[in-house]
């Protein structure tokens, strides 16, 4: 705890998408919101809509791509090794569609924190949104984790409940959730570097007044 107390938090992000969370954290970061920069763009995939946004933000991005790997260990090194070659202090992944295994989790220099778009534990892996629609529960939202062995297991950090209405689908429950993602992940990243954020066993305290 206060690893970061005077320090402006140094963070790297792992991501195969769309990259709206990696915008939404490098707008924090922009705002003054979070006391930090994002210096790394790391994605599995070559063709990652977050490289060219990483790219037009002029923040240094790399696509290693997994599937030229001969396996999961080979290209957890691989990751590793350009990744461990920057100063970072927080790994965050926004929308990295790998389940990470010990080789890089024994290997990071930091914590590793993820973003998933349901109250876990339910609904975790693909299509979560989708899930919790066809569940049929009455709430869903996002939980911000630290992230562990298992696939949406590890300690939770924070959550964001949303309404699930009636005539919902996947689309419009997953346009209200990522609206809260944006908010949560940029206040979770500042509580770490504010040094708010305790991990004690596989529980979470946040220490500062709601
Ligand atoms: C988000 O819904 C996140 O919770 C999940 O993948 C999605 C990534 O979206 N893990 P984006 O690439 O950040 O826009």
């Amino acid at each position: 705890m206060g690893d970061f107390d005077d320090m402006s938090i140094k963070i790297i992000v792992l991501a195969s998408g769309r990259g709206s969370n990696f915008e939404a954290i490098y707008n924090s970061c922009k705002k003054g919101e979070i006391d930090g920069e994002i210096i790394g763009v790391f994605s599995d995939k070559l063709d990652a809509e977050v490289l060219k946004k990483a790219e037009k933000n002029r923040i240094y991005n790399e696509a290693i791509v997994s599937k030229t790997f001969k396996n999961k260990v080979d290209y957890e090194k691989a990751l590793l090794d350009t990744i461990n070659s920057f100063d970072y202090d927080l790994i965050c992944l926004a929308g990295y569609m790998k389940v990470l295994g010990k080789t890089f989790l024994e290997g990071a220099k930091s914590k590793i924190m993820n973003i998933h778009p349901s109250l876990l534990p339910a609904f975790q892996g693909l299509k979560a949104q989708k899930q919790a629609v066809d569940y049929g529960v009455k709430y869903s939202g996002c939980t911000v984790h630290f992230v562990d062995e298992g696939l949406d297991t590890g300690p939770i950090i924070a959550q964001e409940v949303v309404e699930v209405y009636d005539d919902d689908t996947e689309e419009s429950l997953s346009k209200r959730i990522i609206k809260k993602e944006h908010k949560l992940y940029s206040e979770v990243i500042s509580d770490y570097q504010k040094g708010y954020i305790d991990l004690v066993g596989n529980k979470v305290k946040i220490l500062r007044e709601k």
